[in-house]
């Protein structure tokens, strides 16, 4: 091979998702597209809100703005963000906080250039998505997982006991992808004070790093906690993507805490990580769109609908599993112990899903429901199949 011997070994690694890639396409080659009942891809299936297409409209037709801008983006869309993200988490962010990025996994590596040292370990909860390990490594840090409750909370007594001198970043998730978990109010003061405490025990800033593009996808009233009410060197990462439903079009935003420690140096960091990673600067003509799309997402209801389907399926077939509060996965335990078998026995029903196993977390396995109704419904007796020959074993 002539390509790098890390790459060629992430590209083993993650060889199962090409391999579901694959069986996926042969199945829909195979029985038709409508026949194969794929709950793989966290890919949002709604319309983005027409008030997107409207904005975006009057957008295209102003002139004059295709060149370069200052690397954290333009001011005047930093700036609605900023005045958005003050009033609804109610806490005092400038646009000088606000930094324009390519989607929350833009802002995730801005962030993680910005204060990896060679060796710095990243640690996340799991189970967690699959890319904060390459992206870790994209820095040179090392990414570590720490595990979570039975119920996917966060267990602060393995997070005290992981955390060591070389951590630099406590990267969260909240919503969860894979499990539709919300993290309390409680339990991030309880981090905030672990965090600060470790920090000054190895004489560090450690980060609180909070990966959250399904914020505003959230079920039954649930609030989504202010990280930065919880701990002063926090960072929020996010995006468009799944609640403009826009993922193609690559928008998000990092922002400060403005209680930083080292808020300055940070905020110039982060233009300059912005820059020199290759992304130059975040699409010019979707922040102007964003911009005027503060308040705006798409329907949570066809979200939460689904949710009520796909719960509804998973029960009667027999799974356990604890009910998404938010995003739109949910992450059942897998009737036998080997999540991959399993996941192969729901291809023979004609149902893709992703095995636990990738996200850290094998004996279960994800379940995007961002998918059509008729989709959910129509998969019912094949989980219900898959589960009882799986039980026959
Ligand atoms: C938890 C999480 N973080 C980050 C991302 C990346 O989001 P974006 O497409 O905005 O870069 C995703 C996308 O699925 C995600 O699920």
């Amino acid at each position: 091979m002539t390509i790098s011997k890390k790459i060629e070994a992430f590209m083993t690694r993650s060889s199962w998702i090409r391999k579901m890639f694959e069986e996926g396409s042969r199945l829909k080659a195979e029985h038709g597209a409508e026949n194969v009942f794929d709950f793989s891809l966290g890919n949002p299936n709604l319309a983005p809100p027409e008030k997107f297409n409207q904005i975006l409209d009057a957008v295209v037709r102003e002139k004059g703005w295709h060149g370069y801008m200052p690397q954290a983006g333009y001011p005047h869309v930093r700036e609605k963000i900023a005045d958005f993200i003050s009033r609804d988490q109610d806490c005092g962010v400038t646009a000088n906080d606000v930094v324009m990025t390519c989607g929350a996994a833009g802002a995730l590596n801005i962030t993680l250039k910005a204060v990896l040292d060679p060796g710095d370990e990243v640690l996340s909860p799991t189970p967690c998505f699959v890319e904060y390990h390459f992206y870790t490594d994209n820095h040179g840090g090392v990414f570590k997982t720490v595990p979570t409750h039975d119920d996917f909370s966060l267990d602060l007594d393995a997070m005290a006991e992981a955390i060591n001198e070389k951590t630099k970043v406590l990267l969260i998730n909240s919503p969860n992808n894979p499990t539709g978990q919300v993290y309390t109010k409680e339990s991030l003061d309880d981090l905030g004070r672990l965090l600060k405490e470790k920090s000054e025990q190895f004489n560090r800033t450690i980060y609180l790093v909070s990966d959250e593009p399904y914020r505003k996808i959230v079920y039954d009233d649930i609030q989504i906690p202010c990280i930065f009410a919880s701990y002063d060197d926090s960072i929020m990462a996010t995006s468009y993507s799944k609640d403009i439903s826009i993922p193609g079009e690559r928008i998000g935003f990092t922002v400060i805490n403005p209680h930083a420690t080292y808020r300055t140096d940070l905020m110039n960091a982060l233009a300059l990580t912005n820059r020199i990673i290759g992304f130059v600067n975040a699409p010019a003509l979707m922040q102007r769109v964003v911009a005027e799309l503060q308040e705006v997402s798409v329907d949570v209801n066809f979200y939460a609908r689904r949710k009520e389907l796909i719960c509804g399926v998973l029960r009667d077939a027999g799974f356990s599993f604890v009910e998404p509060q938010g995003a739109f996965y949910v992450f059942p335990q897998t009737p036998i112990a080997d999540d991959v078998r399993f996941i192969a026995m729901l291809q023979e029903e004609r149902i893709l899903a992703v095995p636990g196993s990738g996200f850290g977390s094998p004996g279960h396995i994800r379940i995007a429901f961002c998918v059509p109704g008729k989709t959910i419904s129509a998969a019912a007796e094949g989980f219900k199949r898959a589960v009882a020959k799986a039980q026959a074993k």
